[in-house]
C-alpha cells in the first residue's frame, strides 16, 4: 500500500509474516517532509489496531535511513501532522518498534530512531545530530535523549560538532543495538521476533543513569562551553544545546526537558543566524550545478591522478585526492623537493595519527596511494592532473605543452594557479576543452574552497568532472569564470584595500582587525597581512621599477625597515620566536604617523562600526560587480566562497547574505557617506543599485547577459583598486 496525497514524501507499508515494515520513502535522502510524518503518523496507527502485527520495522528506502526534518520546511508553514507527535505516536506504540538503519540518520533522522525501542544499523549506517550546522538544536527530543543513552559529555561532542559517527562507534556508544553483516531487514525481523514476547520494551527516556551520574557535577557543561567557544565562536545555538543537557542533567521530569527544549529550539528558528546557516547549507548545493551544463552531462571516470610540483600546494592536493581513494602520482623534477615534500605529507598523516583523528592503518592506505615520481612519462594514464608549481605563466606553459604530450589524450589537465589566464594555459594545448582550473585554498588538505575555473574552451564534460571531483573529495567547489583575480582575490582586493586606507587615516592594525574579528571574520586582515608576508608586492614594485600606490604605502615603510611579517617576527605587530601570537608594535605608530601626514592625510578616530562597514561592503559592492559580469554565477556562489576560503563567519550567511539581510537600500546609504572619502571606490555597481531600487536582493540578480563575451581574460573591473 503506498499512502499518497497533496503532502510531500510519503511511507510504504508492507507486512512480513506477523512485523509490519514502515518505509520512508522521500527522494532522494528521505527527510521528514509532510507527507512522511504524515504516513508515520497513520501507519503506527495500523499496525498497531491490526491483531497480527506484533513488531514494527522503520527504515528507509534508498541509500538513507532519514537525513532530518526538512530543512527547507524551516521558516515556512508546513502541512501534515507535526514531528512531536508523529514520534510520540511511535514512542507509544504498543507493539515494539525497530529502526533498521540502512544509511544516513541524521538529525531528526537520529531522532526518529531514538524513540524507538531497538536500534540496528547496516555497516554503512551514520548517526548524527548536525543541527548546529543550521544554527538549530535538535528540537524533536535529540538534545533530551541522546544524553541517556551515551551521556551527557559524548552527547554535547556529538551535537556541538556536528560531526557523524560511524555504525562501529555508534555500536560502541550504545546508540546501535546490533550491527547487521548481511540483509538488513531479515535480520531486523529475527532480531525483533526475540523481543516480541517481552512485556516491555526499553524506552530511552527511561534510562536515567547517565543523567543522574553527572547531576550535580558542573565538569560537563564547563567543557562543553569551552568547546563552543573555541569550535563555533559567534553562534547562537551552541548555547542553546548546552541549556538544553542542562535540563536534561537537572529535571526530574522527561517532558519538562522536552519543553525546554521545544521553547529553545524555536528560539534557534527565529534567530537570523539559523536563516543564514540554512541559506550556506542549500547554496553549497546549489554552486555545484552549472546552469548552463545539462544535469545529465556524463561524467569521466577518475581513478588515477596526478600532481605537478610538491610544494606545499601539491602535497595538500595529494592528500585530498588519497583521503578519497584516487591513486595519486606527484611529479617533481628536484629529486630534494620531491623528498621533502613526500616527507611533509608523512608528517601532515602523522600528526593526524597523533591527533586520534586516523588510525595508523589508515595512515598507511593513504601514503600507499601516493607515489613520487621525477618522469613525466610516468603520468601516461592519470585521468586528471593538477599542476601546481609557483606562478609564473611562462613555466606553466612549459609544463601544460609537456602534459599534453605526455598524457592520455583524455586527461583533463588542470591548474592550480591563483589568477593566471586559464585560456593562456589552454591554447599552448591541443585540448583546450579538456583545460580547466582547479583553485585550491591554503593549506590544501584543510580549507574547504575549490574554485573551479572556466576557461572560453573548457567542455562540459570537463566541467561537471571537476565539479564531482571536488564533491569527491570533500571540497565545497564554486564555479568562476576565468577573469582576474576569479572570485575570492578579486573581492578580497577591496576588502584589503580598505583595511590599508583605514590605517592611513587613523585607525591601528589591532582596531581593525578586532573589530572585524568581532564582526566574525576568523582572523583580522592585518595578521593576515602578517602571515602571508608584506615584502611580496613591495619586492615585486622595486624589481619592476613601479611606484607605490598609496594603499601600500605603510606596507611599504614596514618593509624597508626590515619588517616583513611573521616571518622575520616583526611586521605590523610583533612575534616571539616560536610563536604565531601577536604583539603590539608601539614602534611602528611613529610610523603610521609620517607616512600619514607625509600624503596629506589627517588621521582621525574612526568607530569599529565604519570599519566593520568599509571593509565588508567593499567586498559586497565587488561582489555585485563579479555578479553582473557573471563571473560568478550566483551570489551565493559568493557567500561559499567567502566561507569556506576566507574566513567569513558562516553564522552571517556570507557577505551577500549579509548585504541582503542589511538591506540594499541601507547599503547603498551607508556607501553614499563614504563616497565623500572616496567617490571612485564607493561608486555602487550598476547591478547593486538596480536591486536597490528595486527594493530587491541579490538572489533575485538577472543572469549575466554578456556571459559569452566575458568568457575570456579581460581586465575586469576591479573596483577602483
Ligand atoms: N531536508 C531537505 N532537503 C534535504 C535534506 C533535508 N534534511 N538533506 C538533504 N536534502 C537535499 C539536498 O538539498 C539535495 O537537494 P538537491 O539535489 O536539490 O541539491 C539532496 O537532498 C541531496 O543532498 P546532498 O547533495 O547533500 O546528498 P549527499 O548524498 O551528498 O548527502 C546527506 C546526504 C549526508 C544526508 C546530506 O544531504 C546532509 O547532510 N543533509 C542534511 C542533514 C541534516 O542537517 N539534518 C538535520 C536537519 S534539521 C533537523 O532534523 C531538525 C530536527 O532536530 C527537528
Amino acid at each position: 500500500i503506498i499512502m499518497t496525497n497533496e503532502l510531500k514524501g510519503k511511507v510504504n507499508y508492507s507486512v512480513n509474516g506477523n512485523i509490519a515494515i514502515l518505509e520512508v520513502d522521500n527522494p532522494p535522502v528521505n527527510p521528514l517532509s509532510s507527507g512522511v510524518r504524515a504516513g508515520l503518523a497513520e501507519f503506527i496507527e495500523k499496525a498497531n489496531s491490526d491483531d497480527s502485527i506484533k513488531g514494527i520495522i522503520l527504515t528507509g528506502a534508498g541509500r538513507s535511513f532519514i537525513a532530518g526534518a526538512d530543512i527547507s520546511e524551516f521558516g515556512q508553514s508546513s502541512d501534515g501532522p507535526d514531528l512531536h507527535s508523529a514520534l510520540k505516536d511511535i514512542e507509544y506504540s504498543k507493539k515494539p518498534v525497530l529502526a533498521a538503519i540502512n544509511g544516513t540518520a541524521l538529525g531528526g533522522g537520529l531522532e526518529t530512531a531514538l524513540v524507538c525501542n531497538y536500534r540496528m544499523g547496516t555497516n554503512k549506517a551514520v548517526v548524527g545530530l548536525p543541527e548546529v550546522n543550521l544554527g538549530l538544536l535538535p528540537g524533536a527530543g535529540g538534545t533530551q535523549r541522546l544524553p541517556r543513552l551515551v551521556g551527557p559529555s559524548q552527547a554535547l561532542k556529538m551535537m556541538l560538532s556536528g560531526a557523524p559517527l560511524s555504525a562501529k562507534k555508534a555500536l560502541d556508544q550504545g546508540i546501535l543495538d546490533a550491527i547487521s553483516e548481511n540483509s538488513l531487514i531479515e535480520d531486523a525481523v529475527a532480531f525483533l521476533q526475540e523481543k516480541i514476547d517481552l512485556k516491555e520494551h526499553p524506552k530511552v527516556r527511561d534510562k536515567n543513569e547517565k543523567v543522574l551520574e553527572a547531576r550535580g557535577s558542573e565538569n560537563v557543561l564547563a567543557e562543553a562551553k569551552a568547546l563552543a567557544a573555541k569550535i563555533r565562536k559567534g553562534q547562537f545555538a551552541p548555547g542553546q544545546i548546552i541549556a538544553c543537557v542542562e535540563a536534561a542533567i537537572n529535571e526530574d521530569d522527561f517532558d519538562v526537558g522536552l519543553k525546554k527544549e521545544s521553547e529553545y529550539f524555536l528560539e534557534c528558528l527565529m534567530n537570523p543566524q539559523r536563516e543564514a546557516m540554512i541559506h550556506i547549507f542549500f547554496g553549497e548545493r546549489a554552486a555545484t550545478k552549472i546552469s548552463d551544463i545539462p544535469k545529465d552531462t556524463p561524467l569521466m571516470e577518475i581513478n588515477a591522478a596526478g600532481i605537478v610540483g610538491s610544494g606545499t600546494m601539491g602535497g595538500g592536493i595529494a592528500m585530498n585526492l588519497a583521503n578519497a581513494g584516487i591513486p595519486v602520482l606527484v611529479l617533481d623534477q628536484d629529486e630534494k623537493n620531491l623528498e621533502r615534500g613526500m616527507g611533509v605529507i608523512e608528517k601532515n598523516y602523522q600528526m593526524m595519527v597523533d591527533r586520534g583523528r586516523m588510525t595508523q592503518d589508515q595512515k598507511e592506505i593513504v601514503m600507499g596511494l601516493i607515489t613520487p615520481t621525477l618522469s613525466y612519462d610516468d603520468l601516461a594514464d592519470v585521468d586528471i592532473v593538477v599542476e601546481a608549481v609557483y606562478e609564473n605563466l611562462e613555466l606553466k606553459q612549459e609544463i601544460f605543452k609537456t602534459l599534453d604530450e605526455v598524457t592520455s589524450d583524455n586527461a583533463i589537465l588542470a591548474s592550480n594557479t591563483s589568477g593566471l589566464d586559464i585560456d593562456a594555459l589552454a591554447s599552448v594545448t591541443k585540448r583546450p576543452g579538456k583545460v580547466v582550473g582547479t583553485h585550491f585554498f591554503s593549506p590544501a588538505n584543510v580549507m574547504r574552497l575549490l574554485e573551479v575555473v572556466r576557461g572560453k574552451d573548457s567542455s562540459d564534460e570537463t566541467m561537471a568532472t571537476v565539479m564531482s571531483l571536488g564533491k569527491k573529495i570533500g571540497k565545497a567547489a564554486v564555479v568562476s569564470l576565468n577573469a582576474p583575480g576569479f572570485i575570492g582575490n578579486r573581492m578580497l582586493a577591496g576588502y584589503t584595500y580598505q583595511a590599508n586606507m583605514l590605517l592611513l587615516e587613523g585607525a591601528l592594525p589591532n582596531q581593525i582587525d578586532n573589530a572585524l574579528e568581532s564582526f566574525g571574520m576568523s582572523m583580522g586582515p592585518f595578521r593576515m597581512m602578517d602571515l602571508v608576508g608584506l615584502d611580496l608586492g613591495w619586492r615585486a614594485r622595486k624589481l619592476a621599477n613601479l611606484e607605490t600606490p598609496l594603499v601600500n604605502k605603510i606596507s611599504a615603510e614596514l618593509c624597508e625597515r626590515d619588517r616583513f611579517g611573521q616571518k622575520n617576527s616583526k611586521g605590523f605587530y610583533n612575534y616571539s620566536e616560536g610563536s604565531r601570537a601577536p604583539n603590539p608594535a608601539p614602534e611602528n605608530e611613529e610610523i603610521y604617523k609620517e607616512v600619514s601626514e607625509k600624503n596629506n592625510i589627517q588621521r582621525r578616530e574612526i568607530s569599529d562600526q565604519e570599519i566593520i562597514d568599509r571593509c565588508i561592503l567593499g567586498l559586497v559592492n565587488e561582489g555585485a560587480r563579479i555578479l553582473e559580469e557573471g563571473v560568478a554565477q550566483r551570489s551565493g556562489d559568493m557567500d561559499i566562497v567567502y566561507i569556506n576560503g576566507y574566513g567569513f563567519p558562516i553564522w552571517r550567511g556570507g557577505p551577500m547574505f549579509y548585504a541582503n539581510q542589511l538591506g540594499l537600500k541601507e547599503v547603498i546609504k551607508k556607501m553614499d557617506v563614504f563616497s565623500e572619502l572616496d567617490n571612485e571606490f564607493w561608486k555602487p555597481a550598476p547591478l547593486l543599485q538596480k536591486l536597490a531600487d528595486q527594493s530587491g536582493n541579490f538572489g533575485e540578480a538577472p543572469p549575466a547577459e554578456e556571459r559569452a563575451e566575458l568568457l575570456s581574460f579581460k581586465q575586469a573591473n576591479m573596483g577602483g583598486v
